[in-house]
């Protein structure tokens, strides 16, 4: 155990019961016991500083010591005093000390100390990455990955392509103006920009029967039926978007190219899709290194309009929310192995329900050919497997179905460590964060209302 300070001549103990407010206070570590007071990462990721207060009661100095040193806390300032409210004669002397700490081992510590020692109080400060907490902040969740943009990317097709270059910047401006509430942006597509959606259009239609999965199928054919969904007419977001939001509750905004995963996840959680709209280069329309309006429309959209898969992608954005850097980049990794090139199984053959695959011809074939290695779906597993952007996948995980994937992310999603839960209420388009014993009893109650509506029809129909 290391001690950088061990004593200090200002006192920093908080005050005595009597008196608190006047400078804060520290909570009482009841179950649960500890409480997040305020918002500051300390030192390495994943570690949060913690002040703690506690009477040693019978135990000795060192055996309360010896549960931070197994812990690995570096203990920043540690000061002791005679106890303010002795129960007994044993009760002689009360320990004030900082100290950092991994997040994950804070409710171990505080359950092993309780055994030790009395009258624990504890603050600990993180600082939490800022999330949108209203749907109206998606408007700053715009930061861009540029590494496949065709001003600066050589390899881009349409790099040396002028018009193109003009044509794209202009759609993209339509997406960067956009503010939440805005009417979606309606695209007059050239005659060209048509020409590459009717090729893959046409392409990929023939061989969804075989190789999509059944809720794709079931989607697609309502987006033919309602929402002009042709080989001759590139679809709208807003058509799109009042599509989804009336099955799933999904709806669009127009991106200006591809997202940060942070900032992409985010959008998520408030059943907000982030969609491109410009097309890709006409010299390859059954490629495009990056996202388009064709892979968006054919690939994502179908899959949004399914309400299991909605769910499934509303849990990633959950999870996403003030989750550190190591957490976003896992489920970035997971979205990437599941919405974007996942596979499940579906009456004995697997199927394809990543859009990443229902939107190329050439990655729809091999995934489902034998070349590439078929893995069973395991969060755990894929959160962490590297992945190809440039080219086709080598490994692809295989759901049993969709709701299989999604208890699997549930479970995988409770593992993350977070000082806080959040919960998404549709009536007010914001995301709550759990924090308190009184918000959860809150959404307890909510809870509870809701099961008693679903028993009693129940009853009804049994
Ligand atoms: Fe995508």
């Amino acid at each position: 155990m290391k001690t950088e300070a061990s004593h200090s001549h200002s006192s920093p103990f908080p005050p005595r019961r009597g008196s608190e407010g006047q400078h804060g206070s520290m909570e009482e570590s009841g179950d649960p016991c500890i409480h997040p007071q305020a918002a500051k990462w300390e030192g390495e990721e994943g570690r949060a500083e913690i002040t703690i207060l506690f009477s040693l009661g019978k135990a000795s100095l060192s055996k309360a010591a010896q549960i931070f040193e197994f812990f690995e806390a570096k203990i920043h300032h540690l000061e002791t005093r005679p106890a303010s409210k002795a129960k007994n004669a044993s009760h002689h002397l009360e320990v004030f000390m900082k100290c950092e700490i991994h997040n994950s081992s804070i409710s171990l510590l505080i359950s092993s100390l309780k055994k030790v020692v009395e009258d624990i109080k504890i603050r600990w400060e993180e600082k939490v990455p800022w999330f949108p907490k209203k749907i109206q902040d998606l408007d700053k969740c715009h930061h861009l990955v540029t590494t496949f943009e065709p001003n600066l990317n050589h390899d881009h097709p349409g790099y040396t392509d002028l018009e193109y270059k003009k044509r794209r910047a202009e759609i993209m401006d339509l997406a960067f103006k956009y503010r939440d509430g805005d009417p979606l942006p309606r695209v007059e597509y050239t005659p060209q920009e048509v020409s590459t959606w009717k090729e893959i259009y046409r392409k990929l239609h023939t061989l969804y029967p075989t190789y999509a999965c059944k809720e794709y199928l079931d989607a697609f054919q309502q987006l033919e039926e309602h929402c002009g969904y042709v080989e001759d007419h590139i679809p709208q977001l807003q058509d799109v978007s009042r599509f989804l939001k009336e099955r799933t509750g999904f709806q669009l905004r127009p991106a200006t190219g591809l997202l940060s995963p942070r900032d992409f996840l985010a959008s998520l959680a408030f059943r907000v899709f982030q969609s491109t709209q410009y097309i890709r280069h006409s010299s390859s329309a059954m490629h495009s290194p990056e996202p388009d309006c064709c892979h968006e429309l054919l690939g994502h959209i179908p899959m949004l309009a399914n309400k299991e898969f909605a769910q499934f992608s509303q849990d990633i954005g959950l999870a996403s929310l003030g989750s550190c850097d190591t957490d976003i980049e896992k489920l970035a990794t997971l979205y990437w192995f599941t919405v974007e090139f996942g596979l499940c199984k579906q009456n004995g053959t697997t199927k394809a329900y990543g859009a990443g695959l229902l939107s190329s011809y050439g990655e729809l074939m091999h995934a489902l050919s034998s070349k590439p290695e078929h893995k069973p779906f395991d969060p755990e597993v894929a959160a962490v497997q590297p992945y190809q952007d440039q080219t086709f996948q080598h490994i692809y995980f295989v759901s049993e179905s969709l709701e299989d994937a999604k208890d699997k992310l549930r479970k995988y999603i409770l593992k993350i460590q977070k000082p806080f839960s959040v919960r998404y209420d549709p009536s007010t388009c914001c995301v709550d964060v759990l924090d308190s014993v009184q918000q959860v009893k809150m959404v307890l109650r909510q809870v509870k209302a809701d099961l008693e509506h679903v028993c009693h029809a129940l009853e009804k129909v049994a």
